[in-house]
């Protein structure tokens, strides 16, 4: 994910385009198995869970072996696959460096690996998250058609004003989306696969709706960064998300720009209602922070 909107210069060491050298040579042993623990645990927990695509990416691309991988390695599968690349960033990029990258087929990945005692949560995006997380899904092609055209729409929604509206599209989808399949619901999302809690959470607790994806129902709906989420969108195919945002969003927007937000735990009369959520554990987590 990136920054809000700052139009701020590289950090020193970075190039203008705020790529820095993966320098993976520098990871120690300890960092390397941070990567082997949370590897481990995922691999472990998301067959029957993520979806097809997913576990491919991650088998065609190798990502265990050695620990913490080398972009070089990766890349030349990825490439070769999708024409993807895997670049390092320092941290989180501006808006339109982010949509620069992912319109040319790059995708930034944070450098750093969290310490051992953040396992569960941290803040930032590392390079767990953001390649454990995102990077399989690059292999598949229509996903990484998706990907590139997110990119040129972010730059487009900067222009029009909409950010907000679109920054939801990506949040319910790339980070947080579930896709249906003839097996049952799987994940797709790299928040989620790459959080053994929401692993389960997102499938299996009582507690968050699951809607059937509705474009502009999506970009209506605010989210929140800090816990589980309390409403999940299920996709019917990666192809159907691909053809929905194929469309010229200005129409949409125009609507948006007139319509109200829709409350995070409210199921619509139009929702196509796959489960309805008790919402129990987003009541108890604000009973207790009380
Ligand atoms: N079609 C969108 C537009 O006209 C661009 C877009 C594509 C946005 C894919 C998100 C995902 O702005
Ligand atoms: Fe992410």
């Amino acid at each position: 994910m990136s920054a809000d909107g700052s139009t701020n210069s590289p950090p020193p060491g970075a190039r203008a385009d705020w790529t820095i050298d993966q320098g993976w040579d520098a990871y120690s042993e300890a960092e390397h198995q941070v990567w082997i623990t949370l590897y481990e645990r995922q691999a472990a927990l998301l067959p029957g869970r993520a979806c097809d695509p997913f576990l491919k990416g991650l088998e065609a691309l190798d990502l265990h072996r050695t620990g913490i991988p080398d972009f070089v390695r990766i890349n030349t599968e990825l490439n070769r696959l999708t024409g993807w690349s895997v670049v390092a960033v320092p941290g989180l990029v501006p808006d339109d460096v982010f949509f620069d990258h992912l319109a040319n087929r790059r995708f930034p990945a944070g450098q750093f690996i969290r310490k051992p005692d953040q396992l569960d949560y941290l803040q930032e995006p590392d390079i767990f998250h953001d390649v454990f997380g995102h990077v399989p899904m690059l292999t598949d092609p229509v996903f990484a058609d998706y990907m590139q055209a997110y990119g040129r729409g972010g730059q487009r929604a900067m222009q029009l004003g909409r950010l907000h509206n679109l920054a939801r599209l990506y949040w319910y989808t790339v980070e947080f989306g579930l896709l249906q399949t003839p097996q049952g619901v799987r994940i797709y999302g790299a928040g989620i696969v790459s959080s053994r809690a929401e692993s389960i959470f997102a499938l299996d607790d009582p507690s968050p709706n699951r809607l059937g994806f509705e474009l502009e129902r999506v970009m209506r709906t605010p989210y929140r960064i800090d816990d589980f989420q309390q409403v999940y969108f299920v996709i019917p195919s990666l192809q159907a998300l691909l053809d929905a945002t194929l469309q010229d969003f200005a129409p949409i927007y125009d609507r948006l720009s007139r319509a109200s937000d829709i409350a995070i735990e409210r199921i619509e009369t139009n929702d196509l209602v796959i489960t309805e959520g008790t919402q129990a554990y987003a009541l108890s987590r604000a009973a207790a922070a009380q």
